[in-house]
């Protein structure tokens, strides 16, 4: 073969590759490469971990004295407890009744079983001496005590019990017992 003969074949053999290159390029085969390709990385992609919902705080049950309940007011984004009948609630929810400025902020961090009771939220109603034993309700009629029992089973279906109320004598007493 001479010169001419061998770069005509090499000229021919280039552009059937070519041609072969550009005729595997067609968009049909762009396409399908393309599904091809997406369908192997979404089976073969690393999956993430599984994320499961976050369980909501714990609630801790703690022992109160009128003391220990007068922080939770609702001040500077401080929870709103208030006690009713010794027992603790949490009326965070009703922030706006019971939280700064609220109509009934006088009842947070302290004892409203009385106010309830008697239908009014005036300092008075509240026990003044917090080292004192507790509102013992022993003056209630029973038309307040039914309106104070109204209030509990409402604040029973409403808000979270977080703990009792015990006057500090009793608490000391408790903690002697337990030492
Ligand atoms: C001027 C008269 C009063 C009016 C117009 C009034 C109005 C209201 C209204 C509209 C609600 C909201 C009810 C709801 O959406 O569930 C409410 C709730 C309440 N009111 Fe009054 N109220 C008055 C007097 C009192 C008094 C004197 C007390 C004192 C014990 C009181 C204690 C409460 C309490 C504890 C709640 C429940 C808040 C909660 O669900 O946590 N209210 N009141």
């Amino acid at each position: 073969m001479d010169y001419v003969e061998q770069r005509m074949a090499q000229e021919a053999q280039k552009h059937g590759t070519a041609e072969a290159v550009s005729g595997f390029f067609t968009p049909l085969n762009v396409l399908l490469a393309a599904i091809v390709l997406y369908t192997l990385y979404a089976i073969f992609r690393p999956t993430p971990p599984p994320s499961y919902p976050k369980d909501p705080p714990a609630t801790v049950f703690r022992t109160y004295t009128p003391h220990t309940l007068l922080p939770f007011d609702g001040k500077d984004g401080r929870p709103v407890f208030l006690a009713v009948r010794g027992r603790v609630f949490d009326v965070s929810s009703g922030r706006n009744f019971y939280g700064p400025g609220g109509p009934y902020e006088n009842f947070a961090g302290r004892d409203a079983s009385r106010g309830l009771a008697s239908h009014s939220f005036d300092e008075e109603m509240l026990t003044k001496d917090l080292d004192g034993p507790l509102d013992p309700l022993d003056d209630m009629t029973p038309e307040m005590l039914d309106a104070l029992q109204g209030w509990e089973e409402r604040f029973d279906s409403k808000y979270l019990v977080v703990g009792r109320l015990v006057s500090v004598a009793d608490y000391e007493k408790e903690n002697k017992e337990k030492a």
